[in-house]
């Protein structure tokens, strides 16, 4: 999962690098297919119940599977969340970033800033012993005393030979409650995390979710192994 994980790693740095003014969310898709073909490895996401892009590309209120295409066009100040996975022998590795385009207003600097903080205290809680309720929590407080919103209709997820695999992962809960995390299991925290309200609806497209009032989102995840010695992050 470590090997997954170090291939998610890189080709989001990569599309990272290709984040500009005038480029195509399709135009990030291409670059990391083709690199996905070099190393000969395999996308998780294409083809997932029907999923046609190996990245989700959500831009602006676009909270997360937004798809890839060449009509959308990134300009100064938008921001883009980029999620990606692979399998490597059988074991996924999943994980996404919210880059900025061009230079981005105050406000959505500070967006991405408490997204990223959020998935860190989130992972900083994850040891034996700890709850899946004390990583809710700590992700939540982070957002909420931040005054934005945590997205519910997603939650994050068990990985391993599966993308998805129990438990979920919520990114809302109180501390104490629900499963007990153990040592050698893997999970993906992915706060979503919206500039005004919570809700979100999905579009004709069948996939992409967006913030009902139209605000902005970022989106952050890492793949984590519970150690005895705490998280082991395995996407970065
Ligand atoms: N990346 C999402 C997750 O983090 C799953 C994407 S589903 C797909 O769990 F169909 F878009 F691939
Ligand atoms: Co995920």
């Amino acid at each position: 999962m470590r090997r997954a994980g170090q291939v998610v790693r890189e080709v989001l740095e990569l599309v990272r690098s290709k984040v500009k003014p005038g480029a195509t969310t399709f135009d990030l898709e291409k670059a990391a297919s083709a690199r996905l073909k070099d190393l000969g490895v395999k996308a998780a996401f294409k083809g997932y119940r029907g999923y046609p892009c190996v990245l989700c590309t959500s831009v602006n209120s676009e909270v997360v599977h937004g798809i890839p295409s060449p009509k959308r066009v990134l300009k100064e100040g938008d921001i883009v969340s980029v999620d990606f996975g692979v399998v490597i022998d059988g074991y996924y590795g999943d994980a996404a970033i919210t880059v900025p385009v061009g230079s981005i207003a105050p406000e959505a600097q500070r967006l991405l800033k408490v997204t990223e903080e959020s998935l860190k205290a989130g992972i900083a809680v994850v040891r034996p012993g700890a709850t899946l309720g004390d990583v809710g929590a700590a992700v939540q407080g982070v957002v909420e005393r931040q005054g934005f919103s945590v997205v519910r209709d997603f939650v994050g997820h068990g990985i391993g030979s599966n993308m998805h695999e129990d438990p979920q992962v919520p990114n809302f809960g109180e501390a104490g409650r629900g499963m007990k995390l153990k040592a050698g299991m893997v999970i993906a925290i992915e706060p979503m995390v919206n500039a005004g309200r919570p809700d979100v609806k999905v579009l004709d497209d069948g996939w992409t979710a967006v913030a009902s009032d139209g605000s902005m989102s970022a989106h952050f995840e890492h793949t984590v192994a519970v150690t005895a010695n705490g998280a082991r992050i395995l996407t970065e």
